[in-house]
């Protein structure tokens, strides 16, 4: 009888979430009827996210029984749970609560699920947006079939602090371009919508200005103007909110004293105001109850009050919600309009995931089989991990490497190196060691047999033994050409990875000074997940490629490089700082009142006595194979009035031997604001392929909102006066030209 009675209500509850008066309702409409039939505890029930026991991203929580925590309705997502299996297993479980209210299922699938692409900071490298966002698409077809719905991803904070180990999974320092490739990760992402079995959401994170931790140190303070805020953090955000991010993740790290996890002005001013975001805000792991360690509240029960009231929707893993949430309703302290208001945009999604309908279509293990080992995917992750690599160095044209003829010798501790190829966020699969390609592989790949390939490791990745380098220089002493591969292991970029010491680790730069004696051509790719100090390298040996750390397809991508069957494209979309000292380094700074005209000027300016201002290699740097030459630019106007639109013009010659794409550049400088305007401002590029020998002109159109910023009221507009318009191939080297704009 008690079976039946449930049975009925259960029938009841879908049947009036599902028609009204025989009409379908809409999402809305659904959304109110659950939440109607729904009690307090299976409101905050929903406001729960646990993690699965798959992986674990955070410390872990040991308590209580989740299955049964499930069956009761206490929970309304989990995280690191994948399979569709084990997710089914779980959605049956949610099926015996009281209102049969789905689970939906996160997972961090930051650059791949199965086949893995470079990192996204590696990504960004390529300027490509349809390659981002087609990274992100296969991601989300992958993971989908594996029975995952959502994503923490992308991960969109700006970051102008190489020593933060988290720099490897955004898109650098620059709004402009990390806005757009924000944009085209949610699309990718979310594919053609929520609904589609093949969409996952996508997640902003972390709300907000997590990449300017103090001293790069992971999980640490902010402390910022709101303006620096509006102009530089928050850029990307806004841009994922426009382009329909389904959810926004806060972050861990305080912003000038209140925690984001409770911070009003961000979470309901700024998102839920003034934006306009429907969908809901994730903690991050834990972040409601480090708020009692941040010394902002006293205990977890402050801690679910400030975090609910500050606009945070579900707690992940802190148990705060769960264990004070009915609580603090009940005492009046949180009123049941601000818990309905996070229960409805939760089940909102799960509405528009079409979890309701079926709770189980992303558990289909025909799908999830057939993307298994997708070679489609692995051929896009290759070609789209050669476009990421940056050509640093090739002086006496050493690169591309010949196929024939030449024993190569390949040293160095990643040359056969199989995880380290993925760097963090990349999950573990059984079958990697066959399946990631090394080096080792990819070159072998490339010339077909191991004949004229000799091998020396030289040295481990972080200890300082030398005792590898004799055999090194030994095995280079037989070969034409040395091909060093050096850098950081996966562990050491990433969350929890922040680094003092930037340089590359080891005894790896000593080892290439050790070759580089040998007199023998010598070629350095450096793996990594951020910007590394490697200067005497970089002076003192004739070709470099930033090779990242590239995904499933290393090896064969890089060997495509190295061989000239790509030719390298990729520019920097970080600063490379000389050393450590120079850090927060970035292009678009103010210039201050004592500028130094010159790396060496010291007269008084702002400048290091011991260092030059200038970065090693400046953002948006990167060779080709080729040459391409710029033209000075000219413009359709000098004088122009507001509703003017100017066309500026460069032509850009391809001078060298080989076929090749480069990066064209505009960078813009107000001379002068009512608030001080950085030295110059990325504001468009143009990627472009040219024959050897080929010129094309290449237009930039600009309008009176390219020239928008927040003033002193931090209102977005623009102010009349003289500009300079840089166009160039990278930050550094810019053809100038001023005009002046009237309103
Ligand atoms: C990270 C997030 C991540 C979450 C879940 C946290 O520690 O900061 O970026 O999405 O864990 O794995």
């Amino acid at each position: 009888m008690r079976r039946l009675s449930c049975f009925l209500l259960i029938t009841v509850v879908q049947l009036s979430t599902m028609f009204c008066f025989g009409q379908r309702k809409t999402i809305d409409q659904r959304v109110d009827s659950v939440l109607k039939l729904m009690t307090l505890e299976e409101k905050v029930g929903q406001l729960n996210q646990y993690n699965g026991d798959w992986a674990y991203t955070g410390p872990i929580t040991k308590d209580g029984d989740k299955q049964a925590q499930i069956r009761n309705g206490q929970l309304g997502s989990m995280l690191n749970v994948i399979t569709v299996e084990h997710t089914r297993q779980l959605q049956e479980m949610a099926m015996q609560s009281r209102l049969k209210i789905p689970l939906l299922f996160g997972q961090d699938i930051i650059h791949g699920f199965r086949t893995i692409f470079p990192i996204p900071l590696a990504e960004a490298a390529s300027w490509d947006l349809a390659l981002m966002e087609r990274s992100a698409r296969i991601a989300a077809i992958e993971a989908s079939a594996a029975g995952v719905h959502w994503t923490f991803a992308p991960m969109v904070d700006i970051a102008r602090d190489p020593r933060w180990g988290r720099v490897m999974e955004g898109a650098g320092e620059d709004p402009y371009l990390g806005s757009l490739i924000a944009a085209a990760r949610v699309k990718g992402f979310q594919g053609r919508g929520l609904g589609n079995t093949d969409a996952l959401m996508a997640c902003a994170k972390h709300f907000a200005a997590y990449g300017a931790a103090v001293g790069g140190r992971d999980y640490n303070s902010v402390d910022m103007s709101e303006r620096q805020l509006w102009e530089t953090y928050l850029p990307p955000f806004k841009a994922a909110a426009e382009a329909g991010v389904a959810t926004f993740m806060n972050s861990f790290n305080d912003l000038n004293g209140i925690p984001a996890t409770s911070n009003k002005l961000l979470q309901r001013d700024i998102l839920k105001g003034q934006w306009k975001f429907k969908g809901f805000v994730v903690s991050d792991w834990g972040s409601v109850g480090e708020m009692v360690n941040h010394g902002n509240v006293k205990d977890n029960y402050e801690a679910a009050l400030a975090a609910l009231t500050g606009g945070s929707d579900m707690d992940m893993e802190s148990r705060s919600y769960r264990d004070h949430l009915a609580k603090l309703v009940r005492e009046g302290k949180v009123k049941i309009s601000l818990i309905d208001d996070a229960v409805r945009r939760i089940l909102k999604k799960k509405f528009e995931m079409g979890l309701f309908e079926d709770p189980y279509r992303f558990c289909n293990k025909e799908r999830q089989d057939s993307q298994w080992n997708n070679a489609a995917h692995l051929r896009e992750s290759r070609s789209m991990a050669a476009k990421t690599i940056v050509l640093l160095k090739n002086q006496g044209q050493v690169l591309p490497l010949p196929k024939q003829g030449k024993t190569i010798a390949l040293i160095g501790p990643f040359v056969k190196a199989v995880r380290d190829n993925l760097g963090f966020w990349s999950y573990q699969w059984p079958d990697d060691s066959t399946r990631i390609v090394s080096l080792w592989q990819g070159v072998q790949n490339k010339l077909g047999s191991a004949d004229k390939m000799l091998y020396a490791k030289g040295c481990e990745i972080r200890d300082t033994s030398r005792s590898g380098f004799a055999e090194a220089v030994e095995v280079a002493s037989r070969a034409d050409i040395v091909v060093m591969n050096v850098g950081e292991a996966h562990d050491m970029s990433g969350e929890a990875k922040s680094r003092s010491n930037i340089h590359l680790p080891g005894a790896q730069e000593e080892l290439i000074k050790a070759i580089q004696a040998t007199g023998k051509p010598v070629v350095v790719l450096i793996n990594a997940g951020r910007p590394l100090v490697f200067n005497w390298t970089a002076d003192n040996v004739p070709a470099i490629l930033y090779t990242w750390w590239l995904g499933t397809e290393a090896g064969n991508a890089i060997a495509d490089v190295l061989f000239g069957d790509y030719n390298p494209s990729a520019k920097l979309p970080m600063s490379f700082p000389r050393t450590e000292g120079q850090i927060p380094i970035y292009y678009n700074h103010y210039n201050s009142g004592r500028p130094a005209k010159t790396d060496s000027d010291l007269n008084y300016v702002s400048a290091y006595i011991d260092l030059p201002n200038s970065p090693k290699f400046p953002f948006g740097f990167g060779l080709s194979y080729t040459q391409f030459e710029y033209g000075d630019i000219s413009l359709s106007k000098t004088s122009l009035r507001s509703t003017d639109k100017l066309v500026a013009r460069v032509t850009v010659r391809n001078s060298g031997s080989f076929s090749g794409e480069e990066t064209v550049q505009l960078y813009i400088r107000d001379m002068v604001g009512s608030v001080i305007r950085p030295v110059k401002e990325l504001k468009g590029f143009k990627k472009i392929t040219l024959k050897p020998g080929e010129s094309r002109v290449i237009e930039f159109t600009i309008s009176v909102n390219d020239l928008r910023f927040y003033n002193e009221k931090l209102a977005n507009d623009w102010e009349p006066g003289e500009f300079e318009i840089m166009i160039g191939g990278n930050s550094r080297d810019v053809k100038k030209m001023k005009i002046n704009w009237a309103r």
